[in-house]
């Protein structure tokens, strides 16, 4: 094969709580990302009990998708998108997370805002949490430490499995899921005590989520078969600075560490090399009748991935310079360069990722983010020319097209990060700009929200319409 398959998903990613905006709209509850603060490069954002007179939340209005998504779906299909990866805000569906039936009006924003990309042909791709989850199960239950919310998410699953049954085929369950122990907060709600073992806190959650992403796959396999669920890793292949041993065995704790998560979802059981670590760091998995059973049966049809860039370990020397990317931190690589945000620019990293994750499970794959985050600057004549973000792009999908039709890895699609600007997730800023569409607002919350196709935004429109043939 020397061309991409056909069909072949081109499309773009995106999250709710990072585009949507209208935070408490048609009886919305607050979510997690509704009490963050903004950061910026230097200031880490913080989370507040709930919402504070005076503070800034950037996710409140976000680019406000919720009203003006006709007009962005629209712009999507000029590009020509195949598919569009969004999430879905669960605390539309379920404000307090704890209701025993749902909001309509939260499913029908999604009935009206997947019918409207249907209307062009572009199939929506679902991921169920993406960073994102109802407040109010963390006030009660304290997030994902506790097993209740393993029922609250699969009823959950269950109301929009039924409601979108003909509407979205490929699923995912939890975003990122791997970067639990790094970002309790974002992935699982939780914000860990001084006095807790934070490893046994972590790793409880995690088993939490590993059942319900199992009884998530199980479920909407049976309300329809044809659905395909995948778990959504974030990966970078890890290197070793040298050859030295050391630093060889450093690389390969970080990418087990890493994988230890899709290991879960896609085998159905945990390596041992995890539970002997959390053995030694005296965790103790509290674990309910039939959850390895769950897990064996409720395993994934295909692994979603994120790619930023590639990490570098090493074991060997105490001081090394600490690198910037993506939840997971290596150490600087030199050979690579960074950008204005540190992180580093490793095109290769995409094909060496995707050898690794195919050889290592024999799943399909999807790469479901991959993006520049720029301070992009809109002309007084109405454009943004952002050639940095082609480049970036170009070399991505070469080495995309490089792992799909020399290595012969079966891949579903490619969705960029991002469709549209969007609140930066890590830093909370809008000056972190990742879309193929420019958006008029700022970090203080100024603008007009217009707006504006970028110079990506044409080319990206091209490299869909040659299915990949012309970069
Ligand atoms: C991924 C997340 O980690 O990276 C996205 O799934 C996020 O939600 C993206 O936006 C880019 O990261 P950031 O922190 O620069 O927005």
């Amino acid at each position: 094969m020397s061309k991409f398959p056909e069909p072949f998903l081109w499309g773009a990613a995106a999250a709710a709580n990072q585009m949507e905006g209208a935070y408490d709209a048609d009886g919305k509850g607050l979510s997690i990302m509704d009490v963050m603060t903004a950061g910026s490069k230097t200031v880490k954002r913080q989370m507040t009990e709930s919402i504070e007179d005076g503070v800034y939340y950037p996710n409140h209005v976000a680019v406000d998708f919720y009203h003006h998504y006709k007009e962005d779906v629209a712009l999507f299909a000029e590009m020509g998108f195949k598919c569009f990866r969004t999430s879905i805000a669960w605390s539309r569906i379920f404000p307090d997370g704890d209701e025993l039936s749902p909001n309509p009006a939260g499913l029908q924003f999604y009935h009206d805002l997947f019918d409207e990309c249907l209307k062009y042909g572009i199939q929506p791709v679902v991921t169920l949490s993406h960073y994102e989850m109802p407040l109010g199960l963390v006030k009660k239950y304290g997030g994902w430490r506790d097993r209740r919310v393993v029922d609250f998410f699969t009823r959950y699953c269950e109301a929009v499995f039924t409601a979108y049954k003909d509407k979205v085929k490929y699923w995912m369950t939890f975003n990122e899921m791997n970067a639990l122990e790094f970002d309790t907060w974002r992935t699982a709600g939780i914000q860990i005590r001084p006095d807790e073992n934070r490893m046994q806190v972590t790793y409880q959650a995690a088993h939490h989520q590993f059942v319900a992403s199992a009884k998530a796959v199980l479920l909407g396999h049976k309300i329809n078969p044809n659905f395909k669920i995948g778990c959504m890793t974030l990966f970078g292949r890890v290197y070793p600075e040298t050859c030295n041993p050391l630093d060889v065995k450093a690389a390969d704790d970080m990418m087990a560490g890493m994988l230890a998560f899709p290991d879960v979802q896609v085998r159905g059981e945990y390596p041992q090399r995890l539970l002997k670590q959390l053995d030694r760091q005296g965790v103790i998995l509290q674990m309910e009748q039939g959850d390895l059973e769950i897990l064996k049966k409720g395993t994934v049809d295909y692994i979603a991935f994120s790619y930023y860039n590639s990490l570098t370990q090493t074991g060997s020397r105490e001081r090394a310079e600490k690198a910037k990317g993506n939840v997971v931190i290596g150490i600087v690589n030199s050979y690579l360069p960074s950008n204005e945000w540190g992180w580093q620019i490793d095109p290769m990293g995409l094909r060496l990722s995707m050898r690794y994750l195919y050889d290592r499970y024999q799943k399909p794959l999807f790469v479901v983010e991959n993006g520049l985050g720029a301070s992009d600057v809109l002309e007084t004549d109405g454009s943004v020319h952002d050639p940095y973000r082609i480049d970036y792009l170009r070399r991505h999908i070469e080495s995309l097209k490089a792992a799909i039709c020399e290595d012969g890895i079966p891949t579903i699609g490619y969705t960029m990060w991002s469709c549209i600007d969007q609140v930066s997730s890590s830093t909370g800023e809008m000056k972190k700009r990742y879309g193929l569409i420019y958006v008029d607002r700022d970090d203080q919350g100024n603008g007009t929200l217009a707006r504006t196709p970028k110079d990506s935004f044409y080319w990206y429109q091209h490299v869909i319409e040659t299915n990949g043939e012309e970069l």
